[in-house]
């Protein structure tokens, strides 16, 4: 997109962390914002702090997960401000544990915010936009979705989803010619409430299993929030790529370099047919 001055942005997840970052990075911009999002009491500040901006925004309560629910938010959208020209499928929670340890409600919670909420976006919102032949999808998958840590399964499993569908995405739209345009958002660690995603897990999906943290993982898991807070790139930061990836085109943005060599091993892991050799948690890997 070439002017986003008085376009319209909605954003999945967007009343916390990089979601409400986009937000201010577009009004900045002279956007019309909606806020889509589960969590109501940070939804209502999150739409106070931008209103005190000066910024046009709305706020919805929006289960991403809930297919009824994102239709809402696009016919809220439309009441609201007409036509929507920027999606940012953003919403997202997180999880972690072995495979051997997950329970099905563990899988149904995650994949229905991260990967259904995807589907429930496109199914929303990108008829609309290819009608139109204008605006842009942000697909947030992470570093997640092209590494295969130990302990993050599920939520790899999602983000692998999701960056692939915007990659399918991507080339649907290029090669039909669409003035539509399309990035996978694949972020490292930023400072964000990722790591306290329990908050928003709704209480039929609610963990079965009691919490049985071992002393040294109860350790390793304060020494990384440590790290987070003191060392993960700012959400504001991810914004500001973000915004220059849809007036520019870029599809694949990634926030940093921390993960490229376990990425680029993997590649090559593939390439040439080898056994898979990353052994350590995301956690440990990133205290090093
Ligand atoms: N923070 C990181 O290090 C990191 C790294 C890679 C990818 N991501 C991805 O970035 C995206 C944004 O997360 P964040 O890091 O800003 O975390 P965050 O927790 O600050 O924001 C996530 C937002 O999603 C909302 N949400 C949760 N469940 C929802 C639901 N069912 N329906 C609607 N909204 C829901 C939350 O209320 C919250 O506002 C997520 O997709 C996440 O997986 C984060």
């Amino acid at each position: 997109m070439e002017d986003l001055q008085g376009k319209v942005a909605v954003i999945t997840g967007g009343a916390s962390g990089m979601g409400l970052a986009f937000a201010h990075r577009f009004a900045a911009a002279g956007m019309k914002v909606v806020l889509g999002d589960i969590e109501v009491p940070a939804l209502d500040d999150a739409v106070t702090g931008l209103r005190d901006t000066g910024a046009e925004v709305l706020g919805v309560r929006c289960d991403v997960s809930d297919a009824a629910s994102v239709h809402g938010l696009a016919a809220a959208t439309e009441e609201a401000f007409g036509a929507a020209h920027v999606i940012c499928l953003n919403a997202g929670v997180a999880g972690s544990g072995g495979l051997h340890e997950q329970t099905l409600t563990d899988w149904e919670w995650i994949l229905g915010v991260n990967l259904m909420g995807v589907v429930h976006g496109l199914d929303s919102f990108l008829s609309g936009l290819i009608e139109r032949d204008e605006g842009h999808v942000v697909v947030t998958a992470s570093v997640a979705g092209h590494t295969a840590y130990p302990g993050l399964g599920i939520y790899s499993a999602t983000k692998h989803a999701a960056a692939v569908i915007a990659e399918t995405l991507y080339n649907e739209l290029a090669s039909s010619g669409s003035k539509v345009g399309a990035t996978a958002l694949c972020p490292g660690f930023v400072d964000t409430g990722i790591f306290n995603s329990a908050r928003n897990r709704p209480e039929h999906l609610t963990a079965t299993l009691p919490d049985l943290e071992a002393d040294e993982d109860r350790a390793t898991r304060e020494a990384f929030l440590e790290m987070i807070a003191s060392q993960a790139l700012k959400p504001a930061a991810v914004a500001d790529l973000v915004y220059d990836a849809i007036l520019d085109g870029t599809f694949w943005v990634f926030t940093d370099g921390r993960h490229v060599e376990n990425i680029t091993n993997r590649h090559a892991e593939i390439a040439e047919r080898r056994n898979p050799t990353e052994g350590r948690a995301i956690t440990e890997d990133a205290l090093d």
